[in-house]
């Protein structure tokens, strides 16, 4: 039919184009969208990928390498290694903070590179400036460029910090060609801090500061000469209003480590995550807490998820959800309210799904005898956060009953998994990861599917349940 007519024509175009030297003999030019970097052959207002408007910046057109040059011959010959381990761990420098070196996965590594991304105001300059002072004074050089700030102003957040007396060396600088220069000079410094990565600007490189362009030019320089010197370089990114690094996802993969820092401006509980890391595991986070002295190591989190949860509360369950790839401990509420009168009864969810609800209470009458028909049910997930993550059935489900019951739950257990229409308790994806971030916030129970990985966790009891009758079972003897 029409399909085998246009298979035939695009044979006949491949032959026609098969002397491609000829066909593209003239560069073509290139259109990059700032906001996803995906890239154009021609100008449009609206981005064909991420529709975004006004995104596409002319980019210099790309060359067709085969035309001018033969790169099959005349190259220096490179050593081919085997995979056997020489058993040389990556060398790393400690950054004074614990909590820091937990999410590098133990360390700055010689020679690597960081992406530090974070909301504005979050806190990233304070914890780069309280490593880089620490550093220093331990003897290793440290150098904390800003694109943003004067040197005054960064030797008076160091003056708040109490780290004035710590030999980091300062610099305003954006010109990444001026602090190539002067980096190259004398001992190259343990330590780099570029904050940010999206006020640098090369002027080999067309374009404004923060372009694609432009970041990725000076982030790949800077890499380059990290890597070649041994320093750790850390580039801070500006974080969109989605929460991605500004700019080309290219920055992420261009660089060893990428960490976001997190938290409510209004509160003052920070969390750097490991999103990346190619030395080390990407489920550790650091935990601190901003003072009027800057970064204060939070050493036992729990304290912070369970403060106002000292007494256990009847119908407040603990759920370990995965937010993209990121695991996130999230409270769930129900409140159970008996009617006396033959009124419908209310049913109310914040940040759920009030299908899934309905279809969770008619699993919990039809295959555990609990009866929710003649009363009012509220669910709301705390934080304000929003829960699409299958798994938090299991935790609906054991604050629903803790609610019915008025029975507590314990106070440091978690509760996870998919609940079928059958009562079974169905498997979930990311079991360790969810277990691994529980024990790290002082969680030390699970109740979820039978899963072999839970095993393997340390700090956790794992209480495999297949079934939904056998949670009420526990939930009733006291879980
Ligand atoms: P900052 O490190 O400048 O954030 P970022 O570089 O991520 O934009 O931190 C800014 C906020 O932190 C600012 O609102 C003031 C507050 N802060 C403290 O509360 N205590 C301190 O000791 C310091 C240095 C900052
Ligand atoms: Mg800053």
């Amino acid at each position: 039919m029409a399909g085998a007519g246009e298979w035939g024509n695009s044979g006949l175009a491949f032959h026609k184009c098969s002397n491609y030297r000829t066909a593209m003999a003239k560069p073509k030019k290139r259109y990059v969208c700032q906001a996803c970097g995906s890239v154009a052959t021609r100008w449009q207002g609206q981005c064909g990928e991420c529709q975004e408007w006004n995104s596409l910046v002319e980019d210099a057109p790309a060359t067709v390498f085969s035309q001018k040059h033969d790169l099959s011959s005349g190259g220096r010959l490179i050593a081919l290694e085997g995979m056997e381990e020489t058993g040389e761990a990556p060398e790393r420098i400690g950054t004074g903070l614990a909590e820091f070196d937990r999410a590098l996965g133990g360390g700055l590594v010689v020679g690597s590179a960081i992406l530090m991304g974070g909301d504005p105001g979050i806190g990233k300059s304070t914890l780069l400036l309280q490593a880089a002072a620490n550093i220093a004074k331990s003897g290793r050089g440290a150098v904390y460029i800003s694109g943003e700030e004067a040197p005054a102003q960064v030797r008076m957040r160091a003056r708040r910090l109490g780290v004035a007396d710590a030999p980091v060396r300062l610099a305003s600088a954006t010109n990444a060609r001026d602090i190539l220069t002067t980096l190259g000079q004398g001992e190259p410094p343990a330590l780099i801090v570029i904050d940010s990565i999206q006020t640098m600007f090369s002027d080999q490189i067309e374009g404004a500061p923060g372009t694609v362009s432009q970041v990725r030019g000076c982030a790949f320089e800077l890499i380059r000469f990290a890597k070649e010197c041994g320093s750790a370089l850390v580039l801070v990114g500006h974080v969109t209003k989605d929460g991605n690094i500004a700019g080309p996802r290219v920055l992420e993969h261009m660089v060893d480590v990428v960490l976001a820092f997190e938290g409510e401006r209004s509160h003052q509980y920070r969390i750097l995550r490991g999103l990346k890391n190619r030395f080390g595991p990407v489920d550790e986070i650091g935990v601190f807490a901003m003072g009027a002295e800057g970064l204060a190591e939070i050493a036992n989190p729990s304290s912070l998820f369970l403060s106002g949860r000292e007494e256990p509360v009847a119908g407040s369950a603990v759920f370990p959800a995965i937010e993209g790839t990121r695991p996130v401990l999230v409270e769930i509420q129900a409140l159970v309210v008996r009617l006396q009168s033959g009124a419908t009864p209310r049913r109310a969810v914040v940040g759920w799904d009030g299908g899934r609800l309905a279809m969770l209470l008619a699993v919990l009458e039809s295959r555990c005898g609990l009866n929710f028909s003649s009363a009012e049910v509220y669910l709301n997930v705390a934080g304000g956060y929003r829960l699409a993550d299958p798994a938090a059935d299991l935790a609906v489900v054991a604050a629903l009953v803790s609610a019915l019951a008025d029975r507590p739950l314990a106070a440091r257990a978690t509760w996870f998994g998919e609940v079928s229409l059958a009562g079974e308790i169905r498997p979930v994806a990311h079991t360790s990861m969810r277990l691994r971030e529980a024990a790290k916030l002082g969680f030390d129970r699970a109740h979820g599917p039978p899963a072999d990985e839970a095993a393997t966790i340390k700090g956790v009891s794992y209480d495999a349940l297949d079934l939904l009758p056998k949670l009420v079972d526990r939930i009733m003897g006291g879980a």
